[in-house]
């Protein structure tokens, strides 16, 4: 198969652990009998440096003709704050290069190997930690209208508004039952149904697409009361759906359950339009640019390299060469011979890469 990929890497560590996951990329490609064809592109402050801009016209066209994004993070905070909020590499790049892919899959896995890293007790994770986080993405708190500070101080007043059409909510409740149906079929659905109107549409729209899915065990929760379980019994959790802010909260604090923010791959999705194409799908670590440790080879692969992994699995149906790409990863860290500083090894990103490489021949 010919795979059409457009690689961003950005700022900081962006480069050394896109690095990373191309090298498994083209790996698995020669070992299953692919073509790769990458697109290398600039973005954040790689492409500001250059051009003036975060995102370019030229990267937007080589994510545009591609079938799929591979992303490793922009953004570097001592240079983010001489510019305006909304001229930021994270703001105008990624607010861009997500538009029109409403569902947010973050894979939250722990490996045997790196139970110690994970900050609750062996008691609470004794049955495993495999989750599937699924956030809307494009509507909600963060794009309701009005929105906005008004008045004169000290009578100013603020204002954010959630709304959410019944086809959001019905579209992304979908993305939850059919993954819920590929996995352990337990969907966990957040809301704040004793509250809002929009946690309200949402458990109805819930409550009815479930008759569609008798299979699929499914079970609703207030997102406080999620927040809680998700430290008390992660375990028994398998895919979560939930509303844009909510999953934002929640899928942050369910990252620390993998061991380190280095580990946690993810994939933002959405449908094709008329023309059969649609925002082009986007793969990213859920990690930034980390410049504390960019250019020292330190960055763990791991989080991009299990994207990789996402990226073959959701865009191209590759499930042989994606679950090969997993094994290999999981292997390596429950060995703990090769790790990185974050994992409580010594050794250096491209040590850890080869070592998944040397799994996966
Ligand atoms: N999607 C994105 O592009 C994205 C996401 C988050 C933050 N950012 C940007 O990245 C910059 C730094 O943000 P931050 O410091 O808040 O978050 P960060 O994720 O970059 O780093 C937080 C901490 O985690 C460590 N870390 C992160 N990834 C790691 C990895 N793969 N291996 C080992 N350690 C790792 C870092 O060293 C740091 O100590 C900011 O400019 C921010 O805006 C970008």
């Amino acid at each position: 198969m010919d795979l059409h990929i457009a690689v961003l890497a950005g700022d900081g560590i962006g480069g050394e652990v896109v690095g990373a996951g191309m090298r498994v990329l083209d790996a698995v490609a020669v070992k299953f009998g692919h073509v790769i064809h990458a697109e290398h592109a600039d973005v954040g402050w790689a492409a500001l440096d250059k051009c003036g801009q975060a995102l370019p016209e030229q990267t937007r066209a080589v994510c545009n003709r591609n079938q799929a994004i591979l992303f490793g993070a922009v953004g570097l905070p001592d240079r983010d704050k001489t510019l305006p909020l909304q001229e930021r590499p994270e703001r105008v790049a990624l607010l861009e290069l997500r538009k029109g892919l409403f569902a947010n899959l973050r894979h939250i896995f722990l490996p045997r190997g790196l139970a110690p890293r994970c900050p609750l007790k062996d008691e609470y994770i004794a049955g495993g930690i495999d989750i599937m986080i699924i956030r809307e993405l494009t509507g909600g708190l963060y794009y309701g209208q009005p929105q906005g500070i008004s008045g004169q101080s000290p009578n100013r007043h603020a204002v954010d508004t959630m709304v959410y059409s019944e086809m959001e909510v019905r579209r992304i409740l979908r993305v939850g039952f059919e993954t819920a149906r590929k996995r352990r079929r337990r969907l966990l659905s957040v809301d704040k149904a004793n509250i809002l109107a929009t946690s309200q549409l949402w458990r109805e729209n819930a409550i009815a697409m479930g008759r569609e899915y008798p299979d699929v065990q499914l079970e609703h929760m207030y997102v406080d009361n999620a927040s809680m379980q998700l430290i008390r019994r992660p375990a028994e959790m398998d895919v979560i759906v939930t509303e844009n802010t909510f999953g934002d909260i929640l899928s942050d604090e369910a990252s620390m359950l993998a061991g380190s923010i280095g580990m946690v791959p993810s994939a933002c999705l959405g449908d094709a339009d008329s023309s059969g194409k649609g925002a082009t799908p986007f793969y990213e670590p859920i990690h930034g640019s980390a410049p504390d440790i960019a250019g020292k080879n330190l960055a763990n692969p791991a989080g991009t390299i299990l994207t990789v992994a996402m990226m073959l699995r959701y865009t191209f149906g590759l499930q042989a060469e994606a679950h090969a790409i997993d094994a290999a990863v999981y292997a390596v860290l429950d060995e703990g011979r090769v790790l990185t500083g974050d994992l409580g090894g010594k050794s250096k990103c491209s040590e850890m890469t080869s070592a998944i490489l040397d799994r996966l021949r």
